[in-house]
């Protein structure tokens, strides 16, 4: 028996489920699993932070609640990405042999290599969440302000190099590694560093991590020249930092897909610059394998905005991985793709938008038409959080289920769009 919920049609017996849900307390095992319905066709992933991992409470929830989410996690997810726990700035904190706190890291890949599921590693290389010691040394920093012009040194061989992009300002987080302007590392300084630490943390996940985030957003926001964003790796390096991260990646784990992963790769200027990039890579033989992209989206994004973009970024011949999926459904954040965790959080004052369940769950069945158009190209879709309650834009309830770990009206418009498509597995019954 059929019947429509929301206007999606759906068996009677999902309808059922979604009603005795809120008695039940969450989920209900007779839902069907998300990484089934898209099993024919991509890796249904999720980030997981490390209170799922290592199963205790956190700021966010209580030991009960935390172990719903993991029952979420193991239900649905075939595919898992570390959140937080895999960015320099946590991971190896220090400098020196004893810089580094594999501990949570660690109990993240044993939780997914233990439950079947590919573990993704993010996040190698980013201009954000790394610590200060990474970039000082004894060259002075530059004397003009950052990014206001080029300042050749030839004592610091590229330490001042500036795309005319002006750096932002790192913002504080996990205990205070803000804006670095004191004296710097040389070139070769920061790539020893940069090598050691990619050798050490891919090597250690060798054979278990299948795909790595090598670099992370280093596109320079918007059109305008400049294809990438100024940062303290732009700065001291130079543009071929990015190769060299995907030249270690490769060298510690041969095997591992290594992707280039940025954000707001719907805007068309924004992905042109990707294209250009990506294209300079490929031309000089750089192991890139698969694109990473974010896909921090809103309500008001179309199926036409995202297979207009997954068709342009087709064109690389690499396969796509959406890595960071969420979509924003607050008044604020109809135009918003950024990723920044302040930015959004004032993007998401005014309340969500009329209708917003109905709404989010149009934009997601928008967003996995697009993704089963191009599932030739789109190999991942990975959700940034396994609800709304532990969401990095929580205020935007932004996910399937929410903080009850409740399937949303977009949960069952997710899974209608699987039951369209004529692989027999995945029609629903
Ligand atoms: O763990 C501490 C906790 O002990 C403390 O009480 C609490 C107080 O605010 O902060 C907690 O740490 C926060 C952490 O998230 C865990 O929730 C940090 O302050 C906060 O800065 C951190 O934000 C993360 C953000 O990246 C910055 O690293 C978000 O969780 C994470 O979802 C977000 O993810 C990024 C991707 O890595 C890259 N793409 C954009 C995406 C969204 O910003």
């Amino acid at each position: 028996m059929k019947t429509y919920l929301f206007g999606y049609r759906v068996p009677h017996g999902w309808l059922v489920a979604m009603l005795l849900a809120p008695a039940l307390r969450g989920w209900s095992a007779d839902l069907p699993a998300l990484k089934d319905a898209f099993r024919d066709h991509f890796w249904v992933g999720v980030a997981v932070n490390r209170s799922i991992v290592m199963g205790t409470a956190s700021f966010r929830r209580s030991l009960d609640r935390v172990n719903e989410d993991i029952a979420l996690v193991k239900t649905h997810f075939n595919q898992i990405a570390a959140e937080n726990d895999m960015k320099w700035q946590l991971i190896h904190p220090r400098e020196g042999t004893n810089g580094y706190d594999f501990g949570p890291a660690d109990a993240f890949v044993e939780f997914g290599v233990s439950h079947g599921m590919q573990v993704a590693g993010h996040t190698l290389v980013w201009h954000s969440q790394t610590p200060q010691w990474v970039f000082a040394g004894t060259n002075p920093p530059p004397v003009a302000p950052a990014g206001s012009s080029a300042t050749g040194d030839s004592a610091t061989a590229g330490a001042t190099a500036t795309n005319g992009v002006p750096r932002p300002r790192p913002r504080p987080g996990f205990g205070g590694f803000g804006r670095y302007d004191g004296p710097r590392a040389s070139r070769d300084e920061l790539l020893q560093r940069m090598r050691d630490h990619i050798h050490t943390v891919v090597g250690r996940y060798k054979g278990r991590i299948k795909v790595w985030d090598v670099v992370n957003e280093a596109i320079a926001d918007g059109g305008g020249t400049p294809v990438l964003r100024s940062s303290l790796w732009f700065e001291i390096v130079g543009p071929d930092y990015i190769a060299k991260a995907f030249q270690y990646a490769h060298e510690a784990d041969p095997d591992a897909v290594l992707r280039y992963n940025d954000y707001g790769l719907e805007d068309p200027a924004k992905r042109r610059k990707l294209l250009t990039l990506i294209r300079s890579l490929q031309e000089q033989g750089v192991p890139v394998h698969a694109i990473g992209s974010q896909a921090h989206v809103h309500v008001g994004t179309t199926f036409e905005s995202m297979d207009q973009a997954l068709t342009e970024m087709a064109t690389l011949g690499l396969p796509i991985h959406i890595t960071e999926l969420d979509v924003n459904s607050a008044q604020g954040g109809q135009r918003g793709t950024g990723a920044d965790v302040a930015d959004n959080a004032s993007t998401t004052r005014g309340g969500l938008v009329e209708e917003a369940d109905r709404r989010l769950a149009d934009a997601y069945a928008g967003l996995f038409r697009a993704f089963l158009k191009h599932r030739d190209s789109v190999k991942v879709v990975t959700f940034w959080g396994a609800n709304d309650a532990v969401s990095w834009r929580g205020q935007g309830k932004p996910l399937l289920f929410d903080g009850d770990n409740r399937p949303k009206p977009a949960f069952y418009a997710v899974v209608a769009e699987a039951g369209k498509e004529s692989s027999p597995g995945v029609r629903p019954p």
